[in-house]
């Protein structure tokens, strides 16, 4: 396939920032699409952290003016890979540590719609080849709403490149009020219910389900789902009217970063031939957490954002008759206050059986991978979801609701999926707490027969996740693109 010129865009890229998900995979498919030849630039606004992380500080490119802002564009790579990485930098908008979206009492940044509107403009001015950069690209690929204005803006050039706008999350729209759309001196032919408007609100969003060239979500579920009334938040509508542009492709991991034969936060490394390291995992995780030391226990583990989405309400209720069983909870989590509370209170009322730490931590997060049996994830809806792929190949099983990328990835441990070798988790028959519990105590049941188990663990260990076959269809996506988007006659 030919190679691209493509420009990524993305609000946070691991390892330079992360909250969640979109960090993961706005660092490992760019490097991803680089290795088949493409040639790819990120670019990403540079916040503290992000210069903090870098060994060398990012050499200055240019300073340009967008609105009443001097914006500077820092070049980097991005670790461990040859990938080019332009920073915005504007300390007014993106010179604050923490969060990349909210303060520390987990409210938005006041100016997040100018934040990321000045983020956008940047983009589209890189995207024409106006920053003196002297590079264009042929593909703009923008992911969730913070990019979502870059599509629109292109819109309106006469000659510009092809845009693809993947949706990580449908549930986060960038949605602000009129005198925002104002304050921001977005073109008034924009407020049009059709375009921009929502609701006599507008959203970023609707600026890539709207303009792009091609949009794509995280897997084919989601890309089903979104267009129906209970998953598509208000936004089916535009959805379906777009569905022959829309398609579904499944995020790959970093196998360099997931990988439990090398992974470095590890005590113990393992892999698939050797997996007594993985039992001395669970007896350094017990301990971590402060567990009873118990190889015979099943231990789940959780690591998740604390959000609605995440289906921890669910956990919370059935944690009453969880705590009857033959288990152990090992928790590590940041966001709801009240999720981390009620999680906290959990810990404290059963000493010895759960254990919780509240906050962002990399390290805890791979030795839950690493130590536990199953991984939950009773998502309420999951557009892709990566930790059910890092638990499969830590030979984890992963516990996961029927939806999105959760139902694309993870095959239900039946008599069946054993016989074929292809059983690679267990999939609730719905989302609901009696579900939750009842796929748990089939969990539990499996455990006791721990031949049968090993079994189970090595066909999940065994999937190939890896980045390289998504990002070919990424490649094709571009391809999609550049057709709906046809060069004008004598363009280079
Ligand atoms: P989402 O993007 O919706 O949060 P994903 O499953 O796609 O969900 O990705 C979440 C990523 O963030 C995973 O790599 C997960 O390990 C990581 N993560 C989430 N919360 C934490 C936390 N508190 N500490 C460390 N890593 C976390
Ligand atoms: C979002 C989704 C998650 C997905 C991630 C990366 O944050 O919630 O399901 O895996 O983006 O695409």
């Amino acid at each position: 396939m030919k190679p691209y010129r493509i420009l990524f865009g993305a609000s946070e890229v691991y390892p330079l920032i992360k909250t969640g998900g979109l960090a993961d995979v706005a660092g490992a498919l760019p490097h991803a699409l680089k290795k088949l030849g493409h040639d790819v630039h990120i670019v990403l606004p540079a916040y503290p952290d992000v210069l903090a992380r870098l060994k060398h500080p990012p050499v200055l490119r240019v300073e340009m003016h967008v609105q009443s802002h001097v914006i500077g564009i820092r070049q980097t790579t991005l670790p461990g890979t040859r990938v080019p990485v332009w920073l915005i930098e504007c300390p007014e908008l993106y010179g604050r540590a923490g969060n990349p979206y909210h303060d520390q009492y987990g409210e938005p940044w006041h100016d997040n719609a100018l934040r990321f509107a000045v983020f956008s403009q940047v983009i589209t001015a890189m995207a024409m080849n106006r920053c003196g950069l002297d590079w264009q690209p042929e593909i703009v690929h923008c992911n969730d709403w913070q990019t979502g204005l870059v599509p629109a803006l292109l819109a309106q050039e006469a000659q510009r490149p092809a845009t693809v706008f993947t949706i990580h999350n449908l549930a986060y729209q960038g949605v602000f009020d009129r005198g925002t759309f104002e304050l921001l001196q977005l073109d008034e032919y924009f407020w049009h219910y059709e375009r921009l408007e929502y609701h006599n609100y507008f959203s970023f969003l609707k600026g890539g389900l709207i303009y792009a060239d091609r949009i794509n979500t995280v897997s084919p579920t989601y890309a089903r789902e979104i267009q129906t009334t209970e998953f598509g938040y208000g936004l089916q509508g535009v959805l379906q009217h777009r569905a022959d542009r829309l398609s579904g492709i499944i995020n790959g991991i970093d196998p360099e970063v997931w990988n439990p034969g090398t992974d470095s936060y590890l005590p113990h490394k393992y892999n698939r031939q050797h997996l007594p390291g993985k039992a001395l995992n669970k007896q350094a995780l017990q301990q971590q957490f402060q567990l009873t030391q118990d190889t015979q226990t099943l231990l789940l583990g959780l690591v998740s954002r604390l959000a609605q989405q995440k289906g921890i309400d669910m956990l919370l209720t059935i944690l009453p008759d969880l705590m009857q069983r033959p288990v152990q909870l090992a928790i590590v989590g940041s966001g709801d206050k009240t999720y981390e509370q009620d999680l906290r209170d959990a810990a404290s009322l059963y000493p010895g059986k759960i254990g919780v730490h509240i906050g962002y931590a990399e390290a805890l997060a791979h030795l839950i991978e690493a130590g536990a049996d199953v991984f939950l994830m009773p998502s309420r809806f999951e557009p892709c979801g990566l930790n059910q792929m890092y638990s499969q190949r830590y030979g984890t099983l992963p516990i996961v609701t029927p939806v999105g990328g959760l139902f694309d990835s993870v095959t239900d441990t039946t008599a069946e999926t054993i016989a074929q070798g292809t059983a690679s988790g267990f999939v609730m028959p719905e989302i609901s707490e009696t579900a939750l519990l009842q796929t748990i105590d089939r969990a539990i049941t499996a455990y006791a027969e721990q031949e049968s188990w090993k079994a189970l663990m090595r066909s999940a260990m065994k999937l190939d996740h890896s980045w390289a076959h998504s990002a070919q269809e990424y490649a094709q996506l571009y391809a999609q693109a550049l057709l709906d988007n046809p060069p004008a006659p004598g363009a280079a």
